[in-house]
């Protein structure tokens, strides 16, 4: 922990490094036993958070755009991301000057419709941007809980009608709306919130998810999904766990992508 952007973070109270290493191994392989292939991006001295490559940019099809962060702390790691995607065959779009958006940590695909959190670190004025660039509709969602400063901490798409969230990290409009434009809600209780339950992994009706959420894990199971639980309370201590560790590159399990071609 070398910075604090978030309230979990805290450098008195820093990582493990060999602790971190090891829970990190077992996500990539419980990944990989769920049928999924991993690409790496290897890790650069002085980016700690790197790691949490879901901030790195938004993919659709193969369109990334990357990623424009909030805190200085974190710029550094767009140029690293940026050639990460070009050399694996995307075309990087970066955001017009002046608006700041943390990629798949802000805006996640329930169906056809992006929803995407704002304020604490995504402007919704980048929100709207990327929505016209993908050619899509955008539902933006106020964060009010600094705790829950990235969407992806707070609302998880399980499959294209289907979410887990925790609603009081909403404000009353964005509680609406998510109610109002997602059948299927499972609500995460606060403590298993606080776990960084909802930000879990989704492959196919596997969910990946933090250990300690067994209520979470009820839930899942009970709507059809097969939760698999790993602790990764080190990485918890930067702000984030299984879903921040991770970007899906070939479309998440949730999203319906209905156009091929991004219109401008
Ligand atoms: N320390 C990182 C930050 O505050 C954690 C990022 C977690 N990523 C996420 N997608 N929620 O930016």
């Amino acid at each position: 922990i070398e910075y604090e952007i978030n309230p979990w973070m805290s450098r008195s109270k820093g990582s493990d490094s060999s602790r971190a290493q090891s829970q990190w191994q077992s996500l990539k392989s419980l990944i990989e036993s769920r049928g999924a292939q991993v690409s790496l991006l290897s890790p650069v001295q002085g980016l700690p958070d790197l790691v949490f490559t879901a901030n790195a940019g938004l993919i659709w099809h193969d369109v990334a755009i990357l990623a424009r962060f909030r805190f200085d702390a974190r710029r550094g790691e767009s140029p690293v991301d940026a050639a990460w995607f070009a050399a694996n065959g995307f075309e990087v779009r970066e955001l017009p000057d002046g608006m700041d958006f943390e990629g798949a940590g802000d805006a996640l695909f329930c169906g056809e419709t992006l929803f995407a959190g704002y304020i604490i670190r995504s402007d919704a004025s980048a929100e709207q941007w990327v929505a016209e660039v993908l050619g899509c509709r955008v539902i933006p969602l106020q964060l009010v809980d600094p705790h829950f400063y990235h969407l992806d901490t707070c609302f998880c798409p399980l499959d294209a009608a289907t979410a887990a969230w925790f609603p009081p990290a909403f404000d009353e409009y964005g509680q609406f709306a998510i109610r109002e434009h997602i059948p299927s809600l499972i609500e995460v209780i606060p403590e298993e919130a606080s776990r960084f339950g909802c930000n879990a992994v989704v492959i196919g009706r596997d969910v990946i998810l933090n250990s300690g959420c067994l209520r979470f894990e009820q839930q899942l199971t009970a709507a059809g999904f097969v939760p698999h639980a790993t602790e990764l309370d080190e990485f918890i201590k930067a702000g984030g766990s299984t879903k921040c560790l991770t970007l899906r590159l070939d479309g998440e399990d949730a999203a319906i992508w209905p156009n091929a071609n991004p219109t401008n």
